[in-house]
């Protein structure tokens, strides 16, 4: 496959983001055409974010894995598609070429048919990194059902909660996952989040970990028991379904300000494209090259970058089951090697921890294979930086530093590998196709360089967020009402003398725990369901590995005598409602909260608190009882 649109030199990609700002509807018609359609579009483009109404090649009919597949077996139907890495470095691993790749695909498309999924329906995906996910995944696409892939480390409330907003009334699952030296039971998370449900018709459950599971009759189905059957009696082929282009691909949820996680809406056409165009120039992608995401496909990266990007460009993507550190801290730089991976895209987290272990796991490890390094999930250290430059990328690969989010589908402000120069702990430049703007608090556009703002959007891109499931109002609420006329990101940035964008965070109550979003409220609520809570109040702090800790205060009825057992109680808890991605670094009992006259909480100074910088807490004035203040300073752990 060649890719007429990747962009090769400085001179290149300035003229491509002035004709994506100047004519955006041929700019990205020449890159459309590349791609198999069953009918073009008639209009590239009709947006407004007052709405927000977005649409993108209207009138074209399509199916993303007739671009993620069927186009690439007359010329690639022996390359690889997928290699799949195991847990367990000693277990074989598996290589499924395009051919491979697509008959599985089909066949499993069938099985979906024969349980009566429909071309709209919602189908949760609740799988460990194992190939049939990103099987799993292709085959709701290929016909037509819209999947929602739910992250493992999500409990059985968090499941039963986006299954009810999803209005699902299918589940892909395994028996169990391996991560690390933990197997997590998935299936017996799905039964507990399945109790009291009557809107489930079908669970198919994939064998991995061989943990004993109860199958409930005329609900629950094994996988290799139904694709015996296509096997017998099925059709061996499966036409791809018509799609319009902005027919619904996927839902994944995300957290946000409030408690309740919102259904991020994407759709066909537009998300393929800019998923496809971001991955080919970001990380300037070569025929017949490895790339690696460490992601797992239960967020927007995995998505975008392990499975639509690189298979829709016809790539090599590599998909591993395990985490970083297990056995050992030399995990990524031994698979780096074994498959002479070129690409490697990952998480400034995982890099500081790696960090930690020290140079030791990189001996005997030959990384010569690699050309582009990535980060992406969190702003990077300046140190980890140099960390990856020096050690892992020998000081010979550009580091991408690819700033976007879920709502965004792909990657909107990254340098280009070997195209524009990096900076660390910068994003840089925005991709064409991409208006960024800062705004102060009262929306109005802070122009010229050394200046700090609200990062919003001007205009959309073809992966835009297209809705929230269900709850159209709450899109618009959420991403285009605090700054009329403008998709407003959450992040706060800075733009330097030569106009390199760097985030500085999140500028609303979101957290970014080890590249993983979690609202406060949300931890709240959960914390204040534990009985004993009177209330509490959630904020971020700096932490070494994970970029923020999550620091509790909580009003406790004093009812359990030992507050470590409290805490441990109120961990259980979080772990329940939410996950154990949720839970708290640490829990401070408190009298009280600061509260402003009107009952607000006053979070700046209980983040400052956590942060450690007591020195000077600002105005406390308006506090109804100041004196709470000093009794939470030294109490603070
Ligand atoms: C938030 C989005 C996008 C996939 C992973 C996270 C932060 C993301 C960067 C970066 C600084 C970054 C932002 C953003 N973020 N990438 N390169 N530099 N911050 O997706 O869960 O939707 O989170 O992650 O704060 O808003 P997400």
């Amino acid at each position: 496959m060649n890719y007429p649109y990747q962009i090769k030199t400085r001179e290149a990609y300035d003229k491509a983001y002035k004709q994506s700002v100047e004519d955006p509807e041929s700019f990205w018609a020449n890159i459309a055409e590349t791609f198999t359609w069953q009918k073009k579009w008639d209009k590239v483009l009709t947006w407004n974010f007052k709405d927000p109404d977005i649409k993108w090649f209207e009138g074209g009919k399509l199916n993303i894995t007739e671009n993620c597949l069927d186009r690439h077996l007359e010329k690639s139907g022996n390359k690889p598609a997928i290699i799949w890495e195991s847990n367990d470095p000693e277990e074989h691993h598996r290589i499924l070429t395009y051919k491979e790749l697509h008959f599985k695909v089909v066949q499993f498309s069938n099985v979906l048919k024969n349980n009566g999924v429909k071309k709209g329906d919602r189908v949760c995906i609740y799988m460990g990194m194992i190939p049939e996910l990103a099987i799993a995944t292709l085959a709701c696409a290929r016909i037509g059902a819209i999947h929602s892939v739910i992250f493992g480390g999500f409990s059985a409330q968090a499941i039963a909660d986006r299954l009810d907003d999803a209005q699902s009334e299918f589940i892909i699952t395994c028996d169990g996952a391996y991560r690390g030296a933990k197997d997590i039971p998935l299936k017996s998370v799905i039964d507990d989040a399945l109790i009291g449900n009557k809107s489930i018709k079908r669970v198919i459950v994939c064998t991995r970990t061989r943990t004993p599971v109860s199958m409930i009759k005329g609900r629950d189905v094994w996988w290799e028991d139904e694709i015996k059957k296509v096997e017998t009696h099925g059709n061996p082929d499966c036409p791809a379904e018509v799609m319009d282009a902005e027919d619904i691909l996927f839902i994944l949820y995300t957290s946000g300000s409030t408690g309740k996680p919102k259904g991020v809406v994407h759709s066909t056409a537009g998300y393929m494209v800019w998923a496809n165009y971001t991955f080919v120039n970001v990380f300037q992608y070569q025929p017949g090259q490895v790339h690696f995401c460490t992601a797992d496909i239960g967020w927007i990266t995995g998505h975008s970058y392990i499975i639509y990007g690189p298979l829709s460009a016809g790539g090599t993507t590599l998909m591993f089951e395990g985490v970083p550190t297990w056995p050992d801290a030399g995990r990524f730089w031994e698979i780096v090697d074994t498959y002479k991976v070129n690409i490697l895209y990952t998480a400034p987290t995982a890099i500081r921890s790696l960090m930690g272990f020290g140079l030791e796991y990189l001996k005997n490890k030959d990384l010569s294979s690699l050309k582009v390094l990535g980060t992406v999930g969190e702003p990077i250290n300046e140190e980890a930086w140099h960390w990856y430059d020096k050690n892992i990328g020998k000081g010979n690969c550009p580091i991408v530093d690819t700033w976007w989010q879920t709502e965004t589908g792909g990657i909107m402000i990254s340098n280009i590998a070997n195209v524009t120069e990096g900076i660390p702990s910068f994003a840089t430049l925005p991709l064409p196709g991409v208006q960024p703007c800062l705004v102060d608090e009262n929306g109005v556009e802070i122009e010229g360089n050394k200046v700090n703002g609200n990062l919003c959007i001007k205009a959309p891109w073809p992966g835009i967020i297209r809705s929230t499931y269900r709850d159209h109002e709450r899109c618009r609420q959420t991403y285009f009402s605090t700054y009329p006329d403008k998709y407003f990101t959450g992040d706060g940035c800075m733009r330097d003398a030569d106009g390199n964008y760097r985030i500085t965070g999140r500028v609303d109550d979101v957290l970014n725990v080890s590249g993983h979003r979690i609202g406060t409220a949300e931890v709240e609520n959960a914390i204040n369901m534990h009985a004993g809570v009177i209330e509490s109040a959630v904020v971020g702090y700096p932490h070494d590995i994970k970029g923020q800790g999550i620091y509790a205060y909580v009003i406790h009825d004093g009812s359990h005598g030992d507050p470590n057992l409290t805490r441990q109680d109120i961990l259980q808890t979080v772990a329940r409602i939410i996950g154990p991605i949720a839970k708290p670094d640490k829990i401070q009992f408190v009298p009280g909260l600061p509260k402003t006259r009107s009952g607000k909480i006053m979070r700046r100074i209980l983040r400052k608190i956590a942060e450690g910088d007591t020195g000077n807490l600002g105005d406390t004035s308006t506090l109804l009882d100041p004196s709470l203040v000093d009794i939470i300073k030294e109490s603070r752990i």
